[in-house]
């Protein structure tokens, strides 16, 4: 008697709520205006079963029915998905409302454990202050009277590419080798630290690495489910447990930083000139926003984490895809020999290697790393193209369903650097800007300019000076990826012939 009752009222709330949610769908705003649409789900999980182990996909197949800005309840999460540049760029660049984040378990998750953060944070005056200091630092060190990234990268590639002569052409499976070189690169440039050479640090780095990208795959149980934080305990745990030695580890190489930069000569890697950024900020501001030591630890570990991992799987991606287009490799080798002769690439190059650009770009494009970028949150009640957004609503941008879109990359499916050129072999601007593997807008990756530059050396720099073929008892695997926040390449072994100059 006493179940049928529960059951019962269960059915009634169930009821009210659909038609609560009826109603506001259908206008009842301040605004007027419907919500999206999208598919129903099942009470209590939404469309949770439905989502697959590659969200972006299933969003892209939704799109076709419900249009380019759909709506999709995920337990008890109401997202939003873009799903083409043209509304990502109406909501992400014009309407500042867009550029918060959601509070959900996994990004509390991160808050909770440092005093600051920036990529998780959401859109509000801190994070303004600390974005715009973060950006000063990477182009203090990313700029052209401080040209260190060459030599950093430089010393990074001699010791890859040791290793990877060292295979003497047998099929290998590098990823620990470019694994060591991204953290080697990113952990100079932040803190002037090569992690590389610390296998007692490496370990850390890569579990933490790991964790991290499938504790924020899209519509986990942890962010959807009432339970989900208790349900998942174990995980987070898990999660906090791993990221910690890492930040350990930042904090101790950053504490010497503080003290060390006064002008920007003195500028060495990312952390001096966090700490010389922070040091012209006017007193009153830093105080206003509260800007001690210890956020600048947390920054400086938010940078670390964001920029390391991306870089290491957007190399791997272009590796796998070199070797398994070997037209590609040999035309965009033929490129850097003429314009390099037998010197190593250089920054300055970048403008005259057209088809190598263009194949960076397709290897961003192709790889799509970050498919539905991080989420976003509205930070008020909004509107988008006629539908209503209320505030709080997690919004997704599906830029692995732009960069597939036949309308911007017709073949999609095929990897064609020519793409990117115009017909007199010319970098096509216009085209180039269509990539977006760095989001869009207000909350776009501060680190894309490093990224960028750090990639073309790598890539290039590699092509002087080996050959990759795949194992033909191997083949490499680019139509599939390992599915997390992103989307990281499948590694099969290859092999690296080293070039006689
Ligand atoms: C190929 C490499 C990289 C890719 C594909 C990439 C991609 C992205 C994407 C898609 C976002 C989210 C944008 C949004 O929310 O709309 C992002 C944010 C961010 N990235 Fe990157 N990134 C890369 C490298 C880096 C590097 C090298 C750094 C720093 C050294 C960095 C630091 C950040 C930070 C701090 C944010 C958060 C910005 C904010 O919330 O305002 N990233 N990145």
């Amino acid at each position: 008697m006493i179940a049928w009752t529960i059951v019962q009222i269960a059915v009634l709330i169930w009821a009210i709520q659909m038609l609560w949610k009826y109603y506001k769908a259908n206008g009842g705003n301040k605004f007027g205006l419907p919500e999206p649409p999208g598919p129903y789900g099942l009470p209590v999980i939404g469309y949770l079963p439905f989502l697959g182990s590659e969200a972006q996909l299933t969003f892209a197949k939704l799109a076709q029915k419900y249009g380019d800005i759909l709506q999709v309840q995920l337990g008890t999460q109401k997202v939003i998905v873009l799903n083409s540049l043209d509304v990502i760029k109406e909501a992400y660049i014009k309407d500042a409302s867009f550029a918060g984040r959601p509070s959900s378990a996994s990004f509390d998750t991160v808050l909770k454990s440092t005093t600051a953060n920036l990529s998780f944070r959401t859109g509000d005056a801190q994070w303004k202050f600390l974005r715009k200091l973060s950006i000063k630092a990477l182009s203090m060190f990313a700029s052209s009277r401080n040209s260190r990234l060459e030599a950093v990268v430089d010393e990074a590639n001699e010791e890859l590419h040791a290793e990877l002569k060292a295979f003497n052409g047998q099929p290998t499976d590098p990823q620990l080798n470019i694994f060591k070189c991204a953290a080697s690169v990113i952990g100079t440039i932040l803190f002037g630290l090569d992690f590389s050479s610390k296998d007692g640090i490496l370990k850390p780095i890569l579990l933490a690495n790991q964790k991290f990208i499938s504790f924020f795959a899209a519509g986990s149980v942890l962010d959807s489910l009432p339970l989900g934080p208790l349900i998942m305990r174990h995980k987070v745990n898990d999660f906090v447990k791993s990221i910690k030695p890492v930040g350990d580890i930042v904090d101790k190489h950053i504490t010497e930083h503080l003290v060390h930069c006064e002008e920007e000569d003195d500028v060495r890697d990312v952390a001096d000139a966090f700490a010389l950024a922070a040091k012209q900020t006017p007193a009153d501001v830093k105080q206003q926003l509260g800007l001690t030591d210890d956020i600048i630890r947390c920054i400086s570990r938010d940078l670390f984490g964001a920029g390391f991992g991306t870089v290491m799987e957007s190399f791997r991606w272009a590796v796998n895809l070199l070797a398994v287009f070997p037209d590609v490799q040999e035309r965009a080798r033929r490129e850097l020999a003429e314009v390099c002769g037998d010197r190593p690439l250089r920054l300055t190059d970048r403008s005259n290697i057209p088809y190598n650009e263009a194949v960076m770009l397709e290897a961003l494009r192709f790889g799509s790393l970050l498919p539905l970028s991080l989420p976003h949150s509205t930070m008020e009640d909004t509107t988008l193209r006629g539908y209503f957004i209320p505030k709080g609503t997690t919004i997704f941008s599906n830029l692995f369903a732009h960069h597939y879109d036949h309308q911007y990359f017709p073949d999609p499916d095929s990897f064609k650097p020519d793409r990117f050129l115009t017909a007199d072999g010319k970098l096509d601007a216009d085209k180039a800007q269509l990539v977006f593997p760095f989001g869009v807008g207000k909350r776009r990756c501060v680190g894309e300019n490093l990224a960028r530059q750090e990639l073309s050396l790598l890539i290039g720099r590699l092509l002087q000076q080996f050959e990759i073929r795949q194992d033909p008892r191997n083949p490499v695997n680019i139509r599939d990826a390992i599915p997390g926040l992103t989307r990281g390449p499948i590694q099969t072994p290859l092999i690296f012939e080293k070039i006689v100059l």
